[in-house]
């Protein structure tokens, strides 16, 4: 037997026990007469003592012993002199009688403790080191916990878990396709899902009536700190629904893991329509733990003979409160930050609503004390106050003051990690225009049906169709997303028809699901978490990386398997590519 504990649960109750432990060396202190050893595995770290008056040869071997070695222990568990009341096996220690090396090990690339002095890409490097961090490894137990409670949950509400294949064809979700060369079809692709969409809408035809499956999605996408080209879902399904009836199952499901996990109970979920939210937040996803909403300026601030305002679509505001004092310094770094590619904008008008009363901005020149006035009353601005006014075509100002918000948000710390304000943002628009394609696109998906009551403007004014489609956001992030689905095989062809695809592309593409719609679909809908989202959210940190056991970089790379790499030409050959790539 390798072990009668683990390294976390030996304690004063274990006093005079014969144990045996195993695990790594965390590090060594030679104290001259005794000598330290800290083993450390998942559950904790316990000090093995060797006294060098007792068990010379004993002691003279721990000495060699170095970082990350596998070893064995055998001893007695003993009070320790030096107590450390942080770590629960603080007050013991164990007394070693024999001492097995299972292991050596090179020193590693970086130190592995909590704090460690690896950069990123080292750390991607050697992952499996990464993992023996405690941060890390919490991580990924919180990802398990919430992983078996979501499961629970689901399980209790009649749900059933269904595989559905990885080697698919392409499915529509926005995002370019991963492929994969088929070796018996020559010239041939499978595509990774994006989404397991079409499968789930098959098993409600099969009759599952409820679905749910946590799995795995391939993106071939640009990353950022809450994307990964392959990613994992919670991907729910149900039949016989109305929006009602999901967003009650899923937002008890949020509700349930907050409760389980956390000890959380959320407060209600508000619901928010999409252009509600874009006029409020300029955000499909606001973060509702502050105010700072937008101020419409457009009416008062045109025509007052400032070029800059009067050429635009929209004149949009924030009130940033008590920031009046906001020095010169402090106004060019929020206007370099709008400024930015990233953002876009083409500058920053500021109205410092000073304290004694008066004003002073950045258009003096243009508009006097009554009109600033006027732009602060119907800002809600106070004495002490800062406006922050951007100017342009609506849409692209609405989201660059979006920005702006949150780093105001982030300066006067009024996001606080602590704080979960869950929201559904409702009734989406149905389609997007698309400039460089010149078409409409699906704005969720093609398969997302439109509100009833507008069913009828789908073909004369598919623009102005909204959907029954929705989404999670809790502090700003989309934490989930679904819909109601089309049912109705000609409905299904409508929309075909307004996103541009002829009858036969629609049917080459996706006559198994309007053939399926056609032996008895019911009616149903559904939704998918993003599950490193949540684990991440759940964890307090915005990157999805750590949450993930084996992330990619941010150029798609694996650096510990140095992935994606080239192929013999024996396989390339077999794949029928050789040409392809070797002329
Ligand atoms: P959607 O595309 O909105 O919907 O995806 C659902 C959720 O998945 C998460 N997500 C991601 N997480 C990490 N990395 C990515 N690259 C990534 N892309 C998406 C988000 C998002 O809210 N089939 C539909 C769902 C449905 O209609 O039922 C779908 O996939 O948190």
């Amino acid at each position: 037997m390798y072990r009668t504990h683990n390294c976390g649960e030996l304690n004063i109750k274990n006093i005079g026990e014969q144990v045996a432990l195993a695990g790594w060396v965390q590090k060594g202190r030679d104290l001259g007469g005794l000598t330290f050893i800290d083993l450390r595995d998942r559950y904790g770290i316990t000090q093995l003592a060797f006294n060098m008056e007792t068990a010379a040869e004993l002691c003279q071997k721990a000495r060699k012993l170095g970082r990350e070695f596998v070893i064995q222990a055998k001893g007695v568990v003993i009070v320790r002199e030096s107590k450390n009341p942080k770590n629960p096996t603080g007050e013991i220690e164990i007394e070693v009688t024999e001492l097995n090396v299972l292991n050596a090990a090179k020193t590693p690339p970086f130190t592995i403790e909590s704090d460690t002095d690896g950069g990123d890409e080292l750390r991607m490097k050697y992952r499996y080191l990464d993992h023996r961090r405690q941060p890390l490894q919490n991580n990924i137990a919180l990802r398990h916990k919430l992983s078996v409670e979501t499961r629970k949950y689901l399980d209790q509400q009649g749900f059933f878990e269904i595989e559905t294949p990885f080697l698919i064809k392409s499915t529509p979700e926005g995002a370019r396709d991963f492929v994969v060369p088929s070796r018996m079809n020559e010239g041939q692709f499978y595509a990774l899902p994006q989404s397991p969409q079409t499968f789930k809408q098959l098993l409600m035809v099969s009759g599952y009536d409820k679905y749910f499956q946590i799995v795995r999605c391939f993106r071939d996408e640009d990353l950022r700190a809450d994307r990964q080209p392959e990613f994992t879902q919670i991907d729910c399904e149900m039949s016989f629904v109305e929006q009602e009836d999901v967003l009650q199952t899923f937002e008890g499901l949020v509700r349930y893991l907050f409760k389980k996990v956390k000890g959380i109970e959320l407060p209600e979920f508000k619901r928010m329509p999409y252009s509600e939210a874009m006029e409020r937040y300029g955000s499909d996803k606001p973060d509702i733990r502050f105010g700072m909403e937008f101020c419409d300026l457009t009416e008062l601030a045109q025509g007052r003979g400032f070029q800059v305002f009067d050429a635009v679509e929209v004149i949009i505001g924030i009130n940033a409160e008590g920031c009046a004092e906001y020095s010169r310094k402090d106004l060019d770094k929020l206007t370099d930050f709008v400024k930015r590619p990233q953002i876009g904008a083409k500058g920053l008008v500021y109205v410092k609503y000073n304290a004694d009363g008066t004003f002073k901005s950045s258009v003096d020149k243009f508009f006097d004390a009554e009109q600033l006035q006027a732009w602060a009353n119907k800002a809600n601005a106070k004495p002490g106050d800062l406006l922050l006014i951007l100017a342009g075509d609506k849409t692209k100002t609405q989201k660059q003051l979006n920005e702006l918000r949150l780093e105001m948000g982030n300066r006067l710390n009024l996001r606080d990690r602590n704080i979960y304000a869950p929201l559904w943002v409702v009734d989406f628009p149905l389609l997007e225009w698309d400039e460089e394609s010149n078409r409409y696109h699906a704005m969720h998906h093609p398969f997302t049906s439109p509100k009833p009551e507008d069913f009828s403007r789908l073909s004369e004014k598919p623009g102005e169709v909204r959907a029954n489609a929705y989404d999670m956001v809790i502090n700003g992030v989309e934490l989930g997303g679904g819909s109601i689905r089309i049912h109705d095989k000609e409905l299904q062809k409508t929309m075909f028809k307004v996103l541009g695809f002829t009858d036969e592309e629609a049917q080459v593409q996706f006559g198994f699901l309007m053939n399926a719609f056609e032996y008895g679909a019911p009616p149903h809908g559904g939704i998918a978490f993003g599950f490193d989202r949540l684990c991440a959210m759940f964890g307090g940190h915005d990157s999805i990386r750590d949450y993930i056991a084996f992330p990619k970089n941010n150029a798609g790379r694996d650096l510990m398997i140095d992935s994606p790499s080239k192929i013999s030409d024996e396989q390339l050959d077999e794949l029928n590519l050789k040409s392809t790539f070797n002329g």
